[in-house]
């Protein structure tokens, strides 16, 4: 279906409503499948949990990606300069350690701190992936409860791509608070890779403001069980490397860097 066709249909009331409560349903009936055919002791999150970071309930996949995107990370840095080993280290957004996992895998003396809003995946990571990280429940707004220069790496794959503007940049300076002077955040965005599912309005948006907010499918029941404000960001390359200059140097940005899907920027808080 071609995007005018699309933007036309969600144009008509009740349309968007329907869509999401099919999509509802069919998560349903899949979530069900996975319950009933997945072995029940498994180091795996379960499928509810793996569906909210990953939205997919294929394991082979869940794995496949955690593994790949920890490496992309571990490259990112290492080209960027320094190496995680013995460093202290958060995962802000970090699920129940989809990605967490492997990349302490690579740096097995990274002191790693993972924080995430989401209840269910801090307490199912304090319970079976303490071996790895630290779990804890962060609020979805800063100031967080670490103090100032805490950390020597930070980084969040796929928590930018959810926020609105102000959110954006208000985590974007607690970050800076939370780095050693140095010290580097690597964020991925939904770049020029990512915006397949934007309408011609968004993406218009998008060239004109560089930044684009998806709020138009609020009225679908949510699958991530995650708050309202949890929706779909776009940026453009040009966007992050003005605006998120304002708080911190912009050092690499990796088009695709992720999965060849998210771009990956990579940036520093200058020495004071
Ligand atoms: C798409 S998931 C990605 C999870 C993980 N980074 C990964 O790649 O597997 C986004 C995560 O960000 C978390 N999140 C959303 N807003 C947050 C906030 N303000 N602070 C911390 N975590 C947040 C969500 O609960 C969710 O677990």
């Amino acid at each position: 279906m071609d995007n005018a066709l699309k933007d036309a249909l969600k144009a008509v009331p009740g349309v968007d409503e329907a869509v999401g409560l099919v999509r509802y349903l069919q998560y349903r009936q899949a979530l069900r499948n996975a319950l009933a055919s997945e072995p029940q002791a498994s180091d795996l999150p379960p499928p509810h949990l793996r569906y909210r970071v990953h939205r997919s309930f294929d394991i082979a996949e869940y794995v496949a990606t955690g593994r790949d995107v920890a490496s992309s990370i571990s490259n990112a840095f290492a080209a960027a300069g320094p190496t995680l080993h013995g460093k202290d280290v958060l995962d802000l957004g970090s699920g129940p350690g989809r990605v967490a996992r492997w990349l302490k895998d690579l740096h097995p003396t990274m002191r790693l701190t993972c924080v995430d809003i989401d209840d269910e995946a801090v307490s199912w990571g304090q319970e079976h992936a303490a071996d790895i990280a630290r779990f804890l429940r962060g609020d979805p707004h800063p100031p967080s409860a670490f103090p100032p220069g805490t950390f020597d790496a930070v980084y969040c794959i796929s928590l930018f791509t959810h926020l609105d503007e102000p959110m954006q940049d208000a985590w974007l300076g607690e970050i800076r608070r939370l780095l050693r002077p140095g010290g580097l955040l690597l964020a991925t965005t939904h770049g020029e890779f990512a915006t397949g599912s934007c309408s011609e309005e968004e993406l218009e948006r998008l060239q004109r403001h560089g930044i684009v907010f998806r709020t138009t499918r609020k009225r679908r029941i949510k699958l991530d069980g995650l708050p309202g404000f949890y929706q779909t960001t776009f940026h453009t390359r040009n966007y992050v490397e003005a605006h998120w200059s304002n708080t911190l140097e912009v050092v690499a940005y990796l088009p695709g860097g992720i999965q060849r899907h998210q771009d990956t920027v990579l940036l520093r808080r200058p020495a004071d």
